[in-house]
């Protein structure tokens, strides 16, 4: 086996200032494609704005802008290629979670430099693969994990994600991930034994999070780990978590930046790490819309029912336990509205979006009529069942200006 390459340069000396704002001029593929203003033909289609994706990524950085924070895309909300090129030429840093993520980013042009294998569940041949490409930093939240870390790249930077509380996420993790804030020292010294350099703590506070107070508790956690470890910690990884305004309203960004440079304030003081955030959700909701079809329309048990060329396995999986209300409208059909019962088109009874939350559609509604779903560009297409019930996988076209198919709240 050859020898594995030293690792390169900490990430932390080669920070950079996050410039969302710079022009993007050819950093998209397919352009002409994308300009393509014409009616959507074919649906299910998922339709992203590149525009928007660039101005929530700068709206979260100039929120943060106080910390100086490194923004790491999440790209596991939305791999698009022109997502992640559009992002990349912004200045944009990448949140991995496979070697196959890792790869999209680096051929949209990031620099490994600019990468976060910040999942903590990886075999140690993607681990090898990934640190073969240049990425350096990496998360980890069990001895189990740092030895592989170790075994696989040496020299690389680790951080280690606590268990935080999710109240407040609609969203949240359960106990899947993150180790006890009690054991977090001990880990970053065993790290620090088998030859990594620890980056700091990181930690996750549930996807759509409401509670713009939600990161205090861990930012405390955080703190006091840091002293009991003693040594330099130069990173703090605040996850994502940053909400998406779907059909209630969410607290502004400002709002969120605010909270956490207070409870840094509060539990840092002058000694702040440097603030890692990893928005997946933030960036890309609101950047999508997805035109469907009505398949059928039909009253049972005195409801509406309609039925769409998308479902649950279509890419509306978040659907699942209400924990996220897409907005919907029929752009094409006036009239009156009322309530309805909106399911998916496969032949499984779980293919049903929502009981209790009714959206409301014209009482003049048809098969074949149009619908548009909003706020949809985060973790739709990414879930999207290959072929369930032979039904291809969501289809994405990227635009940077969809205004003719663009979603208008009504
Ligand atoms: C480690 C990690 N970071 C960031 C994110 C993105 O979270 P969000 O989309 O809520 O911003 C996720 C989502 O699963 C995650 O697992």
């Amino acid at each position: 086996m050859s020898a594995l390459p030293p690792a390169p340069a900490p990430p932390v000396q080669r920070l950079a200032p996050v410039q969302i704002d710079r022009p993007v001029p050819g950093s998209t593929r397919d352009l002409d494609d994308a300009r393509d203003r014409s009616p959507v033909a074919e649906t299910p289609l998922l339709v992203i704005d590149l525009r928007q994706i660039r101005s929530n990524a700068h709206a979260i950085a100039a929120a943060f802008s106080g910390m100086d924070p490194l923004v790491y895309y999440a790209v596991k909300a939305n791999p698009a290629p022109e997502i992640l090129s559009t992002l990349a030429a912004a200045g944009c840093r990448f949140d991995i979670a496979s070697l196959g993520e890792a790869r999209a980013a680096l051929a949209a042009g990031a620099p490994a430099g600019h990468l976060a294998y910040t999942t903590t569940i990886k075999k140690a041949g993607d681990i090898r693969a990934a640190y073969e490409l240049g990425v350096t930093l990496y998360t980890a939240d069990s001895p189990d994990e740092i030895d592989k870390i170790s075994a696989a790249a040496p020299g690389a930077w680790v951080a280690i994600r606590i268990a935080v509380d999710n109240t407040g996420a609609a969203a949240p993790f359960g106990s899947k991930f993150g180790c006890a804030p009690e054991q977090a020292a001990d880990l970053l010294r065993r790290a620090t034994r088998v030859g990594l350099i620890p980056a700091g703590v990181s930690c996750h506070v549930g996807s759509q999070q409401l509670d713009v107070h939600a990161w205090d508790k861990p930012i405390a956690a955080a703190a006091s780990i840091y002293r009991a470890f003693g040594g330099e910690l130069p990173m703090l990884n605040l996850g994502g978590g940053l909400p998406a305004t779907y059909t209630d309203p969410v607290p502004a960004v400002g709002r969120y930046a605010a909270a956490i440079s207070q409870s840094l304030d509060r539990h840092f003081g002058a000694s702040r790490p440097h603030i890692i955030l990893e928005p997946g959700r933030a960036i890309a909701a609101s950047a999508g819309v997805i035109h469907c079809e009505v398949v059928q329309v039909t009253h049972r048990h005195g409801q509406r029912w309609v039925y769409l060329d998308v479902g649950r396995y279509g890419g509306l999986a978040e659907t699942e336990g209400e924990a996220i209300r897409y907005p919907m409208h029929a752009p094409d059909v006036g009239g009156p509205l009322g309530p309805v019962i909106v399911a998916g088109p496969t032949a499984d009874g779980d293919d049903v979006l929502y009981h209790r939350y009714r959206p409301e559609l014209p009482l003049a509604l048809r098969a074949g009529d149009r619908v548009v779903i909003g706020c949809t560009g985060a973790y739709t297409a990414s879930y999207a069942a290959v072929s369930f019930n032979g039904l291809p996988p969501l289809a994405v076209r990227c635009a940077f200006d969809s205004a003719p198919v663009a979603w208008s709240s009504r």
